[in-house]
């Protein structure tokens, strides 16, 4: 008999017992509408992996009253040829009944880093983003996990709920995907007309040119943002922009920074509604 003292090692041992469970498993949670912001964490997976698998869900417990959830982009058939092509092995594609059952009533209580920023404006999102990923990462049990840096603070949020709720996956990062003008990839891009597309590519101009102030030796976050803000308030006129926040923030905590000095771990974050499209994006300062 053996005496295992740590979740790791457990599992571990397990594995070694368990001669099917050699084959490694990289997971992918998706809500579909898929884009090449999803194909390059599937591609990753892929080469990282025996086997790998994507979900498709539109998760209702992570949108708020007012939010989206009805109207959320979907494109089950193109979806799924996209995964086929990409090699993807298993696709999860759960009812709203599979997830949630009637009666179920058990949420992940998030922690501090999910009550700044997103937190803030979408309270209960993380709540939801945890409890649905906790799900995933049970109902799959993969080896590593792939989530986008385009939601940050998402990933932050579930690095930590798989850390402490001993999940044992690995929480792997990808870089944010975006267009050759700078926009972030994201399935809500979907909503936006050519003179507000046009208008969002603020968003990313203003963090780069801001990352390059920073590279050129200015530390004060206060100065940073305001490059930001600047750069999305001047444009086109006509189409409305409403900014949520820019924060300057620690990578990991998300706690705003005051001076980012040259190895700061920082990362600045915009959130802002263009016409009706809540868009967000990031840059870090690494
Ligand atoms: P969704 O918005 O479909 O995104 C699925 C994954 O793709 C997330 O990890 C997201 O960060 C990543 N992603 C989106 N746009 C990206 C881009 N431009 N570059 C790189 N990665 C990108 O995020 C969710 O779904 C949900 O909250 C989910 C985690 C599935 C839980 O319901």
């Amino acid at each position: 008999m053996k005496i295992i003292e740590t979740a790791t090692a457990f599992r571990q041992e397990w594995a070694n017992v368990n001669e099917s469970a050699k084959l490694s498993l990289g997971l992918v949670p998706t809500m579909g509408f898929l884009h090449e912001g999803h194909t390059s964490l599937v591609k990753k997976s892929v080469s990282q992996n025996d086997v790998t698998a994507a979900t498709i869900f539109i998760n209702p417990t992570q949108f708020g009253e007012n939010e989206d959830y009805e109207d959320y982009p979907r494109d089950m058939r193109s979806d799924l040829e996209i995964l086929d092509h990409e090699g993807v092995d298993l696709v999860f594609v759960p009812s709203l009944d599979e997830m949630y059952p009637e009666g179920f009533e058990t949420f992940i209580d998030v922690g501090s880093v999910a009550s700044r920023l997103e937190g803030e404006y979408r309270p209960g999102h993380f709540r939801g983003v945890a409890t649905v990923v906790c799900k995933l990462l049970s109902i799959c049990r993969p080896d590593r996990a792939y989530f986008g840096q385009k939601d940050a603070q998402q990933c932050a949020v579930i690095t930590a709920l798989n850390k402490d709720l001993s999940l044992g996956s690995e929480i792997i990062v990808g870089d944010t995907v975006r267009s050759a003008d700078g926009l972030a990839l994201s399935s809500r891009n979907a909503y936006l007309s050519n003179r507000e597309r046009g208008k969002a590519l603020s968003i990313s101009r203003g963090l780069f040119a801001a990352r390059e102030l920073w590279q050129s030796g200015e530390k004060a976050a206060e100065k940073l943002k305001s490059v930001v803000v600047d750069e999305i308030l001047t444009g086109d006129p006509d189409i409305s922009v409403q900014i949520d926040y820019v924060s300057v923030s620690d990578r990991s905590s998300f706690i705003e920074v005051g001076l980012v000095e040259d190895s700061g771990n920082a990362i600045i974050l915009v959130a802002a509604e263009v016409g009706t499209t809540r868009l967000i994006d990031n840059v870090l300062l690494v």
